[in-house]
């Protein structure tokens, strides 16, 4: 049974192959009557669709992903509320129930790390982890990637600016993981000391030998010489690790520092790429959206075709 939990689990093979399917998708004609994409081997099998926290893109464009695979979709929005998980069900035992309605797939976000893991060692049905709490979002950082390469024709040597909440955001975390299998990448984690990246990525890191820094101070950055700069919003509805806090006051006091203005995007190198997973909320201005190197629609709207491939895999077509 094959289970998608985290990033480290995929080998720099997997994704060449995952990333030729999802450039076959991207080239192919999308039509909402006749679907010329559905895949015969996949008709009528059903994705469950199981969503303890909210979500829009990676919910939308996995039900989008298998529509047009010609797959079915069941799901349950705010899970955490609408399922038995509200009267206190565990999530083996929902995972168990639901493994015998017949569903190939089991597309999965929780509000707790290592919920997918729980999920998935169980070996009842496909799991894909569509975010855990703080811990990984490794279908976000496969499209991120996939963005990568297309707009810098490579994934390795690459000066890489990550900035924002790196402690809580869950999809750094699993984009660390894979650039990190790339060699003579560079990464640059920029975050005020209470929100950057966590030691048990910096250790894998230096493991894989990837040079890697933390500054906190934006000033400090490598504008002029990132490939990629990859920003994220304050992750205000989680707990920081090891008991830290911030005030409101402080969460207010970065927050113009952290906001990314045409200013800063004019130290940027000619053929650098901006990226974001979304949703933003404030900390890069509408004003940039218009710069070529903005790309963070663009790569939202690559989740769509690395989620059909990782869908078709998922359900052993490759
Ligand atoms: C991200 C997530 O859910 O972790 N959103 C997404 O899937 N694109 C990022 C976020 O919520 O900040």
């Amino acid at each position: 049974m094959r289970h998608i939990v985290n990033a480290q689990q995929f080998s720099v093979e997997f994704m060449e192959e995952l990333f030729n399917r999802a450039r076959y998708y991207k080239g192919r004609p999308k039509m909402l009557v006749a679907n010329p994409l559905a895949l015969p081997n996949l008709v009528g099998r059903l994705v469950l669709k199981l969503f303890y926290e909210p979500s829009t893109r990676t919910r939308l464009s996995f039900e989008a992903a298998a529509h047009w695979l010609g797959m079915g979709v069941v799901s349950t929005e705010n899970a955490a509320e609408f399922s038995s998980a509200a009267k206190g069900e565990t999530i083996e035992d929902t995972i168990r129930v639901v493994a015998g309605y017949g569903f190939s797939v089991v597309v999965m976000r929780h509000k707790e790390e290592g919920a997918a893991q729980q999920a998935a060692k169980l070996d009842v049905v496909p799991i894909i982890n569509a975010g855990d709490g703080s811990g990984q979002h490794p279908t976000q950082a496969l499209l991120d990637l996939f963005t990568i390469y297309e707009r810098c024709g490579r994934l390795d040597n690459l000066q890489v600016l990550i900035g924002g909440d790196l402690a809580r955001g869950r999809t750094v975390r699993s984009l660390a993981y894979l650039l990190g299998k790339y060699p003579g990448n560079q990464l640059t984690f920029l975050a005020p000391e209470p929100l950057q990246i966590g030691p048990d990525i910096l250790d894998y890191l230096a493991r894989h030998k990837i040079g890697c820094e933390r500054i906190t101070a934006v000033g400090q950055a490598p504008w002029t010489k990132a490939d990629v700069v990859y920003w994220t919003r304050l992750q205000i509805e989680r707990p920081l690790p090891n008991g830290k806090t911030l005030s409101p006051e402080q969460v207010e006091e970065l927050k113009p520092a952290y906001t990314l203005t045409p200013a800063h995007l004019a130290r940027m190198k000619t053929g650098a790429v901006l990226m974001h997973p979304l949703p933003r909320v404030g900390e890069i201005a509408t004003t940039v959206d218009a710069d070529p190197r903005a790309a963070y629609f663009a790569q939202a709207h690559n989740g769509l075709y690395v989620r059909m491939a990782l869908l078709e895999h998922v359900c052993g077509l490759w």
